[in-house]
Order: C-alpha cells, then sequence, then structure tokens
C-alpha cells in the first residue's frame, strides 16, 4: 500500500500545484495524510482536506471537490468527494497486475526493507535469572524481545541479540549454603534447573522465617550466603566453579525453552561479565562530582529530575543493578556502535531503566537517547500472581508442554493419520501460547487462558496456522498446474479486500517497529486469515471452471501463504504445512 499511496499521492500533489503550486508539501508529505477509512465500503484510502484548507484558502469541501474532478491516476478506479475528505478506490486491475506480482515475485522478501541498512540494534531480552525458575513472566520479554529483534533485521538493521543472564549476585551465595547443606551432586545432575529452585526456594524460606507459622528469620544463614557471594567476588576458586555450574545447569534448561521457540541469541554475555568493568564507570561518576554519599551508599542525586536517587555502591562497597547496567551499556556502545539498544522488560522496572539513562546522560555520553527502553504488563495466570521467591510459579516450560499435551489429544481427534505429529503438536502448542500472549498490546497486564489461546475456532494461534495449512493444502492439490496465466482477473469483492489487506504487509512491518508493538503483526495476521476464509468461502478455487478465474484464485492462495509466512516468523510463530 505504500507504494499505492506514493502513486495517488503524485497525482494529489499535481493537482494541488494547479490550485496553489506554492504549498511546499511535496508527493511524500501528501502520501502520510492518507488514512484508511474506518469502513472499507467508504474508500480504500481518504484525504482530509481540512488539513490544506490554511494553504489553499478554499473550504476542505470545495478543496475535496476540485480533487476529486480533475483525479488521474492509474492506481485509483473511483474517487468521491464526500464532507471534506476524498475517499478513494484502489481499481481492481492495479491490484491484479501490479500487487499480487509483486508479492509473488519478492516470496519470503515481502514486506522487507533496508531503512535500517548500515545501523546496528542490540537488544536485550530474556535475561532469566539464573537458578531462578523461567516462568510465564519472562514469556514477554523473550517473545517480545525476539519479535523485536526480526522485524528490526526485516528492516535492513544488523541486530545483536543478547541475553543478560542474571549470573550474578548474593542469590548464588544463598544457592551455595544451600547446596552445601541440603543438596548433592547426583541430586541436582538428575533434577537440573529444579532441584537448584528447589534449593533456592528454601534457603529463602529459612532466611526470611514466616511469622505467621511464628518461624524466625534465620539471621546467621543470611550471613553466610553474604559470606560466599564475598568469597565468589574475590575469586575463591571453588565456589566459583560451583556457580559455574549452576549457570550451565540453567542454561542447558533454557535452551529447550528457546529451541522450541526457535530462538537463539548472539550473546550470551550477562551481568558477571561486567564486574571487571564497573569501577571504570564508578571512577568517572566520582570524578565528575556526581556520586553523593548518603547514609553510607553511593548514589547520584536525580532530585532534580524528580525520580529517586540512582544507587551505585552499597555501604559494604558492593555495586548494583544500575551499576551493571551503566557499565554494559558502555561497553555494548564501544562493542557494536549501536543506533538503537533496545532493553525489554516487565513495566515494574521503568523506574530502574529512567534512572539509569539519566545518569548515563549526566556522565556527558552522548548516546544516552538511544537507549530505549521497552516495557510490557504483567501476566497473571487465571487471575493469580506469581512469585518466584516462594515457588508459587507457572514455569513456562509445564505451560508449553500443556499446551502441546491438549493441542496432541486434539489432533488425534481430528487428524489421525496426520503424520509427524509430535513436532506439529509442538508448532501448535507453543504458537497458540506465543499467538495469544503476542495479541495483546505489550502494555497492557494479561490474563493468561489456556483455554482461549487453544481455541481452534477463535483468534487464535492455532486457527491462523489452520489458515496457513489451508492455503499449502490447496497449493499442494493444484500441484502446479496454474504456474503460467497471462494476466489475473479479479472478479469477486472479497478477492480484491483480500489483495488490499496483503498489500498493507510492508506498512504493517513499519508500524510495528515504529511503535516497538509486535501486536501490529498479529493483529494483521488475524486481518489476512479473516480475508482469506471469507475468500475461501465465497469462491471456488480448485474446482473453478474459467481457467483465468481458476489460476488467479490459485495466485491469491499463494500470494496469501507468503503473507502469513512472512509475519508468522516476525512473531516467533511456525509455519505449519499440515495441522
Ligand atoms: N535479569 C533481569 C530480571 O530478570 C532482567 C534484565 C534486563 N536487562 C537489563 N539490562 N537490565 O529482572
Amino acid at each position: 500500500m505504500q507504494k499505492i499511496k506514493l502513486l495517488i499521492a503524485d497525482e494529489l500533489k499535481r493537482q494541488i500545484d494547479t490550485i496553489n503550486p506554492e504549498t511546499g508539501l511535496s508527493s511524500a508529505d501528501i502520501s502520510l495524510m492518507l488514512e484508511y477509512p474506518p469502513d472499507r465500503t467508504l474508500g480504500d484510502l481518504a484525504l482530509p482536506c481540512f488539513k490544506f484548507s490554511k494553504t489553499l484558502r478554499r473550504s476542505p469541501v470545495q478543496i475535496a471537490q476540485t480533487l476529486s474532478d480533475g483525479f488521474n491516476c492509474e492506481a485509483v478506479s473511483e474517487c468521491n468527494a464526500v464532507n471534506g475528505y476524498l475517499n478513494i478506490f484502489i481499481s481492481d486491475e492495479y491490484l491484479a497486475s501490479k500487487i499480487v506480482p509483486e508479492i509473488l515475485d519478492s516470496g519470503d522478501d515481502y514486506g522487507k526493507s533496508d531503512i535500517g541498512k548500515g545501523k546496528t540494534v542490540v537488544l536485550d531480552y530474556s535475561s532469566p535469572n539464573v537458578a531462578k525458575p523461567f516462568h510465564i513472566g519472562h514469556l514477554g520479554t523473550t517473545v517480545i524481545g525476539h519479535s523485536l529483534k526480526l522485524l528490526h533485521e526485516f528492516a535492513g538493521y544488523k541486530c545483536v541479540g543478547i541475553n543478560y543472564l542474571g549470573d550474578w549476585g548474593t542469590q548464588f551465595g544463598k544457592l551455595i549454603v544451600a547446596y552445601r547443606k541440603w543438596g548433592s551432586r547426583e541430586q541436582i545432575e538428575k533434577g537440573g534447573i529444579d532441584e537448584l529452585v528447589k534449593l533456592y526456594v528454601r534457603v529463602n524460606n529459612e532466611i526470611s522465617g514466616n511469622e505467621a507459622e511464628g518461624i524466625a528469620p534465620n539471621k546467621e544463614l543470611a550471613d553466610e550466603a553474604r559470606a560466599e557471594f564475598h568469597k565468589m567476588e574475590i575469586g575463591d576458586e571453588e565456589n566459583i566453579a560451583i556457580w559455574k555450574w549452576f549457570v550451565q545447569i540453567s542454561l542447558d534448561e533454557y535452551q529447550k525453552t528457546y529451541g522450541q521457540l526457535g530462538i537463539t541469541f548472539d550473546s550470551y554475555k550477562g551481568e558477571s561479565f561486567y564486574t571487571d568493568k564497573m569501577p571504570a564507570q564508578v571512577e568517572k561518576l566520582r570524578e565528575m562530582e556526581l556520586l553523593k554519599i548518603d547514609d553510607g551508599a553511593s548514589i547520584v542525586d536525580l532530585e532534580p529530575y524528580n525520580m529517586p536517587p540512582c544507587l551505585i555502591l552499597k555501604r559494604d562497597g558492593s555495586t548494583l543493578y544500575p551499576t551493571r547496567d551503566i557499565a554494559a551499556a558502555v561497553y555494548r556502545k564501544n562493542e557494536y556502535d549501536f543506533e538503537k539498544c533496545i532493553y525489554v522488560t516487565s513495566s515494574q522496572q521503568i523506574l530502574h531503566f529512567q534512572q539509569w539513562f539519566k545518569v548515563v546522560e549526566l556522565m556527558g555520553y552522548d548516546w544516552y537517547d538511544k537507549l530505549v527502553h521497552i516495557p510490557y504488563g504483567t501476566v497473571s495466570i487465571n487471575g493469580a500472581k506469581l512469585a518466584t521467591r516462594t515457588g508459587n510459579v507457572v514455569l513456562l516450560k509445564d505451560l508449553f508442554a500443556t499446551a502441546i499435551e491438549k493441542v496432541s489429544e486434539i489432533m488425534e481427534e481430528k487428524n489421525p493419520a496426520l503424520k509427524g505429529r509430535t513436532d506439529i503438536a509442538e508448532a501448535v502448542g507453543v504458537g497458540a501460547i506465543v499467538f495469544h500472549y503476542l495479541s495483546n498490546s505489550r502494555i497492557k497486564d494479561m490474563n493468561f487462558n489456556m483455554d482461549d489461546a487453544l481455541d481452534f475456532n477463535g483468534n487464535t494461534g492455532p486457527y491462523v496456522q489452520y489458515t496457513y495449512a489451508r492455503c499449502c493444502s490447496i497449493l499442494d492439490k493444484d500441484n502446479g498446474n496454474s504456474s503460467s496465466i497471462a494476466a489475473l482477473k479479479l472478479t469477486e469483492s472479497t478477492e480484491s479486500a483480500l489483495v488490499k489487506t496483503l498489500s498493507r504487509f510492508p506498512e504493517k512491518v513499519s508500524d510495528a517497529i515504529a511503535q516497538y508493538e509486535p501486536s501490529v503483526i498479529t493483529r494483521y495476521i488475524l486481518d489476512v486469515a479473516a480475508d482469506f476464509n471469507r475468500f475461501y468461502h465465497d469462491c471456488q478455487i480448485l474446482s473453478a471452471t474459467d481457467p483465468d478465474i481458476r489460476a488467479t484464485r490459485i495466485k491469491l492462495t499463494e500470494a496469501t501463504k507468503i503473507v502469513l509466512g512472512n509475519a508468522f516468523s516476525l512473531i516467533c510463530l511456525k509455519k505449519t504445512e499440515k495441522i
């Protein structure tokens, strides 16, 4: 649609120039003013003419009328002046001769652009805290983060996906104490991360006690944990070896989940990597006289910016989360010279990012405005909030496993003869969760409901994957019979409606990037699926008797398959040839 908009804008500019050649408006300016009418029957595009009344010194009604009178553009079949709007209809010939061939020729590249050429985007996402459960709260950062990476890559950016593992901190002191007290190597080798989580939960419960049950907090244990972490900080070999082992066990586990999602990272440099990179930044802060001592701790006062102070060093001189983030940002800027560095985390961390972004600015780093925080809302399951410390969590792997199992049951019932069912069930089960999650605007809190996610008849992953499989099956049955036709012939309104929707894909990609919002793609996929299914029900495809009409419909099916497939690939949804 972007190309059509420009074509139409050229013609509009020609017309506007005849009224007043000195408006200074370019075709590109005008193309940005074109809107999509809320109701398709009004037109495919509309130009609100009040935007020109000042420069053209006429009423919007007069302008719309003048523009429509002399309008002449190959892409447009009709245009009407209505209440100061110019309503424009795209011609079927144009859709058939330009849009569909463009999609078919571009294939996997349809929707790509090169606006990011030569620029690097760093994305920091997923980043779980090692040895703590990888739970449903991480779904957001993982799939939003990876989708944003895919979207930027699609727009030509070089992307670096970083899993900034939470692999350093007092929790390791606690874990080491717990391991020596209650754990064993065999147990952990067998049980993996689940064993670590059990130990973590147990040690936390002991340390904090339980007021209701009259169990006092265990202060000695807390001190022991601190001491063990301190030993790690000064390089104690034994503790470092255990820590490395814990990290590896956690990573092995995460890889399974990433594998199911088709996610890989370019770097796993976690918090621990920055331990030796913080002192230089702390020193710089001190030299610039940005550090204040407050009750023994070192802080940057952010009161002039209406924020609480940013904590840099604790009373005992140990570093904090913001300290590490500052050091990591400096390192990444030097390493990758990014155009943008994007951080995807829950909205609970908004203040943290605002604070340390400000500190980076105060430190005089002129790239502070290239740091972007992308927050997302919280997830609950059937209304229940999640907490990691108490162990009351829904693990991502369990959520996936449940979905896969349910999909298997449904498939066994619907299509028992299907080959490769295990892989398909995994693609559909995991896809259902991803799609359900990404259907929401990211900032909204969501209540996750498995039945909604898996509903094959709802606006769900299974439904759109099923639509994709339907396209594949039609193309399979046609078996290449319609590969050559001279010209496409659109005869039904559902056909043109489908092509118009398909033509909007490149614009949707730009919108999704501009808003950092994968849900733009999810919702678009639903539009395509709805238009395709309307077309499928209204029009005979394989059984159409007119060979040109049949071939046209096959081409439309192929174009739909391409667009759906490309869109799926942007949101971690697997393409399913069969369901
Ligand atoms: N590990 C953190 C957590 O689980 C998220 C890290 C986000 N990235 C960052 N650079 N702070 O809360």
